[in-house]
């Protein structure tokens, strides 16, 4: 029988072993057949691998986020995020799902990041962050994270 092993895309060895029952056991694969599956399992399974990275991201993304939430460096007068934001106090639990939103105070519809921005100059004498930074995108992340 062919090597699997001398398919182009790198699959893991188990499935070899799980191919080769198949074949001495049922008989209806050809090798030229098994080589096909396997090299398009192999495809499938990067896909995986990738969709397992970003959420590895995102995951980081958030935890990052959730620093940048609780850190007073974001603003000038010694109040983080959560200083006001924290579960009993104004939670932001579900509240990045409702965005964009009519904002009556700046009296037009306003995106999540531009509601973050509005909490650092008013509330914390900050600078807007950047739309599109790092920082923005981390804590947008870390509010979505919010069930
Ligand atoms: C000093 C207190 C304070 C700080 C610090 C603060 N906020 Fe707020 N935030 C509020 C208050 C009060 C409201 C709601 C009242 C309002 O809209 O003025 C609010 C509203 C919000 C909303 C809208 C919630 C809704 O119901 O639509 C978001 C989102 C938000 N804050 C995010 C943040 C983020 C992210 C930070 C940190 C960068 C932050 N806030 C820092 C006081 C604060």
């Amino acid at each position: 029988m062919q090597r699997l092993s001398s398919c182009k895309i790198g699959y893991p060895e188990e499935w070899e072993s799980t191919v080769i029952k198949m074949q001495s056991k049922m008989k209806f694969l050809t090798p030229d057949e098994a080589k096909k599956i396997i090299e398009y399992l192999s495809i499938t399974r990067a896909k995986n691998d990738d969709i397992v990275d970003e959420i590895e991201i995102m995951d980081n993304a958030m935890k990052k986020g959730e620093k940048l939430f609780n850190d007073i460096s974001l603003g000038n007068n010694g109040k983080s995020c959560g200083s006001c934001h924290n579960d009993k106090q104004n939670s932001l639990r579900k509240k990045a799902f409702i965005y964009p939103k009519y904002f009556n105070k700046a009296k037009k519809l306003v995106n999540l990041e531009q509601r973050i921005n509005y909490c650092i100059m008013n509330f914390m004498e900050g600078e807007a962050l950047k739309l599109g930074s790092d920082e923005i995108i981390i804590l947008t992340m870390y509010l979505y994270s919010l069930l």
